[in-house]
């Protein structure tokens, strides 16, 4: 267990490192201006949008809004703990971290144990293929289909028939190691557990015993390939049919996936990742091309593996059994996720065929025949709205007020943001009943909508709003972000004019998300048609959205026109930037004054807006 480490030396370790260093030598940094630059590590981009602040000690991604300290730093890019970055900062810069402060003894141990775990995967391995028994796990694997070559990427071996087999050839009778071997749970003590073997298994009176014996074993590894963990399957019939290392200091089910690893040697570029319940199933969708997939280890899907999986790709899918039980699974997948939702990332819910896992489904259908199934998967707001209409009647009053109260407890989970807005939107769209009093009833506000007093500004787009019929969707006001990626949507080579998309981010209205990505994509990939765009977001919330702006009808068509069009609308959305950095300024100034940096910013804002 960790303790608490005081807080005087944390500010301490902060005060003598820095964070450019600290972060350039992870991820090599550019200066521009006061900032240092880079491309984002926690999440997919292709212009630099992470920005460190050197003075301020602090990091920002204008992309996909992640900040923090050097300590966040280390933490969310190493998935280290707290205390481990504290300690990583402090030797660093040559200071000790305070004895009693936390548990010194297991930090110590754990490279030793990291090493003793790597010797007893070699070794299952080496069993697999010489082990005098071998050929029933060879019969076993051939009958699952399993090809040698997968076999080989995911390290599978095979645990003896035995109870000592670990025990003498990595313990090797000398007792640090067996009781490191213990703390790794590879080892059981005696009388420790009710399945106790029988004395006379024993040949040898040790108080210790072999947890995984004739069974196919899966090791586990870390993001860093170093195994933490096994599975074991039993070859065969019988039970338990898996068994798993138990919860260590190495292994917390919460946080590992399994496959993981193996995904991040694979893709250099993820796109998404497909979460499945078991480990034969990532190792076969692997076998079949699938080698985006990731398991779950015999626990719920929680917020930290979403997290996880939200800083490698923006696509999470998750499998389930389409039965009832899966549908449960399901339901608290979707519960966990709620948190961990943010700008950009979708999550799906993707329902298997009666009798079928994904296993069996790739192997009759294929990667093309798995890859269809998954076309149908559910965005989530359909999966979250769906479940909870199931057993009401929406015809009337009493059932959509219903759906309302269901509602509430889980929207309110959500953090603030577009995603939140996009759900009550959802929710009010469902019940008709309409927004700001939906708010009213949920007792809470989602995040600021667009202003549009302050878009006095007379343009084209004012009519052509007048012109756009509303389809469905309770709110439609003229906005400039919706024109912009109408423009985008049917011009793309305008995407070329725009500079840094990552600074519209701050813009606190609606689908800003949706435009900032737009714009990066088309500024990477300048050629792009239309409908290829639209592919982009085919399994996205926004698709529909998208579509209806792509086939709306424009006003003008003379180029120079457009272009002079666009520029206005770039415009507007800076002035609105501005605008909204000045407010917070001033509610800054109110409240507790500004620093002279910020009160420069503060008058040159004021100016700029004054001469538009
Ligand atoms: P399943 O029972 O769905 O097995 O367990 P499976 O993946 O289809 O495996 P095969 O095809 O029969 O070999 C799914 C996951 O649940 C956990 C394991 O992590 C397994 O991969 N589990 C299952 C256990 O931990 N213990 C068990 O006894 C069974
Ligand atoms: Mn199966």
């Amino acid at each position: 267990m960790a303790g608490l480490i005081p807080r005087e030396f944390i500010d301490d370790v902060l005060a003598h490192t820095d964070i450019v260093e600290v972060i350039d030598s992870r991820v090599p940094l550019r200066r521009s201006g006061s900032n240092h630059m880079a491309c984002c590590p926690f999440h997919g981009e292709k212009t630099p949008s992470f920005s460190v602040n050197q003075p301020k000690q602090f990091y920002h991604c204008f992309g996909c809004g992640v900040s923090g300290n050097a300590i966040n730093f280390l933490m969310e890019y190493e998935h280290s703990s707290f205390v481990d970055a504290v300690e990583e900062l402090a030797q660093m810069v040559g200071m000790q971290v305070p004895k009693v402060a936390y548990d010194q003894k297991a930090q110590k141990q754990a490279p030793e144990q990291f090493a003793l775990l790597d010797q007893v995967a070699n070794y299952y391995q080496h069993q697999m293929k010489h082990h005098p028994q071998a050929q029933q796990v060879q019969h076993y694997v051939q009958q699952r289909g399993l090809s040698a070559e997968v076999i080989n990427n995911f390290c599978l071996g095979f645990s003896p028939p035995g109870w000592d087999n670990v025990l003498n050839s990595i313990g090797a009778d000398d007792e640090a190691k067996v009781q490191a071997l213990y703390a790794t749970g590879m080892l059981i003590k005696r009388d420790e557990e009710q399945n106790t073997p029988q004395k006379q298994h024993y040949k040898q009176q040790s108080a210790y015993y072999d947890r995984f014996r004739e069974r196919l074993m899966f090791p586990i590894r870390d993001r860093r390939g170093r195994t933490i963990a096994f599975g074991g399957r039993i070859l065969g019939d019988g039970k338990p049919k898996y068994l798993n290392s138990p919860e260590t200091s190495l292994f917390h089910k919460g946080q590992q996936l399994y496959g993981l690893y193996e995904l991040k040697q694979k893709l250099r570029k993820i796109e998404k990742i497909l979460v499945v319940e078991g480990y034969m199933d990532v190792v076969s969708l692997a076998q079949y091309g699938i080698d985006y997939s990731v398991a779950t280890l015999g626990t719920a899907t929680t917020a930290e593996h979403l997290q996880i999986l939200f800083r490698l790709c923006d696509d999470v899918f998750f499998c389930f059994d389409g039965d009832r039980a899966g549908r449960d699974a399901a339901w608290r997948a979707m519960s966990n996720a709620l948190v961990a939702i943010k700008p950009g990332k979708q999550a799906y819910f993707m329902f298997l065929p009666d009798g079928e896992d994904p296993d069996t489904l790739v192997r009759a259908q294929g990667k093309d025949g798995f890859e269809a199934q998954m076309t149908h998967a559910m965005t989530f707001s359909e999966f979250f709205f769906d479940s909870l209409m199931q057993d009401i009647n929406m015809d009337s009053l009493d059932g959509r007020s219903k759906l309302i109260d269901l509602s509430q407890p889980y929207l309110e989970k959500i953090p603030q943001g577009a995603f939140q807005t996009l759900m009550v939107s959802k929710l009010s769209e469902l019940s008709e009943i309409d927004i700001s009093r939906l708010e009213q009833l949920l007792g809470f506000s989602t995040s600021q909508r667009a202003n549009n007093k302050s878009q006095n500004r007379k343009s084209i787009f004012t009519e052509q709003a007048t012109y756009n019929k509303s389809k469905g969707v309770t709110r439609e006001a003229p906005s400039p972000i919706k024109n912009a990626i109408t423009y985008l949507l049917q011009y793309p080579y305008l995407a070329a004019q725009v500079g840094d998309p990552g600074r519209f981010m701050a813009l606190e209205l609606d689908h800003v998300v949706v435009f900032v990505k737009l714009l990066d994509l088309l500024q990477n990939e300048p050629n792009l048609t239309t409908a290829r765009i639209l592919t982009y977001w085919q399994h996205n919330e926004h698709y529909q959205y998208l579509c209806s702006l792509a086939v709306e009808p424009l006003l003008i068509t003379d180029e120079k026109a457009i272009n002079r069009e666009f520029y206005d609308i770039l415009q507007l959305l800076m002035r609105r930037l501005h605008q909204q950095r000045l407010t917070q300024l001033q509610r800054k100034l109110r409240q507790q004054g500004l620093g002279k940096s910020q009160m420069n910013e503060f008058s040159s804002l004021l100016s700029k807006l004054k001469s538009d």
